[in-house]
């Protein structure tokens, strides 16, 4: 792959940076999965998701318990169209250092199937591969079939109404991944920032939190964003195009 020489430069930064890192993690987003197929939620093209629906009505409880039906009818559009979705380059770059966790805003298994351990991925948002009841007392949690996604149903254990396994706006992360994302961005050498407009907290504070207690930042995103704005390397280019050649050639494990 070639790159323009601004971008090239910026690279052999990165990389001279990453090498003298042994405690490396990387923090992702919607973008990572973009060239695979799936839609980010705030790009400006117009097939992002939050350009075309309104997060208040599809992704909030209020949303929900509003209109149950049209949200497990939207959620499961969108697992039809995970269906069949393949890793790219960028998760394979990724899955290429096993000492590397993964922190991801992502509800999809892409870096699961690249090869990532699934304890090395800390899902800050949930999985569109999952329903729960949505009784916060209740912990019944089903995969589901993204071809044929069930629709409305209730819970077999408590009766009340199943839905998508994500984080809706207004609701918390799931506090023992959260608790372990923040322990582990507070001692960093390098946080590698990929794919995310990090906009959206608490999630989003892990960039400054990790910045807090040292840890150099390098982003992958061809918008700067609030992201490239804390960047110490700030690499302009698609995940798929540039991970590979940040990666390429490293184990973290033999860093000095
Ligand atoms: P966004 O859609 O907000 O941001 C996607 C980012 O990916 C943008 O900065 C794009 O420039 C960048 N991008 C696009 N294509 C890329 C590529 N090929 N390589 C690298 N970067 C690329 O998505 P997130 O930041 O993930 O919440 O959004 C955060 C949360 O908001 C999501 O987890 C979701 C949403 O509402 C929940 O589902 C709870």
């Amino acid at each position: 792959m070639e790159f323009d020489s601004e971008l090239a430069g910026k690279l052999a930064q990165a990389r001279a940076l990453l090498a003298r890192c042994q405690r490396v993690a990387a923090f992702s987003g919607a973008g990572l999965s973009a060239e695979s197929g799936l839609s980010t939620f705030r790009d400006p093209d117009p097939d992002s998701l939050w350009s075309r629906f309104d997060p208040t009505e599809l992704a909030s409880v209020a949303g929900f318990e509003a209109n149950p039906e049209g949200v497990i009818d939207w959620y499961n559009w969108r697992r039809r169209a995970h269906a069949g979705v393949q890793p790219n380059a960028a998760h394979r770059a990724l899955a290429s250092q096993p000492r590397m966790i993964q922190i991801t805003q992502n509800v999809d298994n892409l870096l699961e199937q690249a090869g990532v351990a699934s304890q090395q991925v800390y899902h800050l948002h949930g999985s569109i591969l999952h329903d729960r009841c949505h009784n916060p007392g209740c912990t019944h949690r089903v995969a589901v079939e993204l071809e044929a996604p069930s629709t409305s149903r209730a819970c077999p254990r408590c009766g009340e109404r199943m839905r998508p396994a994500v984080v809706w706006f207004g609701e918390n992360l799931p506090q023992a991944t959260w608790n372990r994302a923040q322990h582990l961005c507070m001692q960093l050498d390098c946080l590698l920032v990929v794919g995310t407009s990090a906009t959206v907290y608490p999630a989003a504070g892990l960039i400054a939190l990790a910045r807090q207690h040292d840890s150099r930042v390098i982003v992958i995103d061809p918008s700067t964003g609030a992201a490239g704005e804390q960047a110490d390397v700030y690499l302009a280019g698609q995940a798929g195009e540039v991970l590979p050649a940040l990666l390429d050639g490293f184990d973290l494990a033999s860093n000095p």
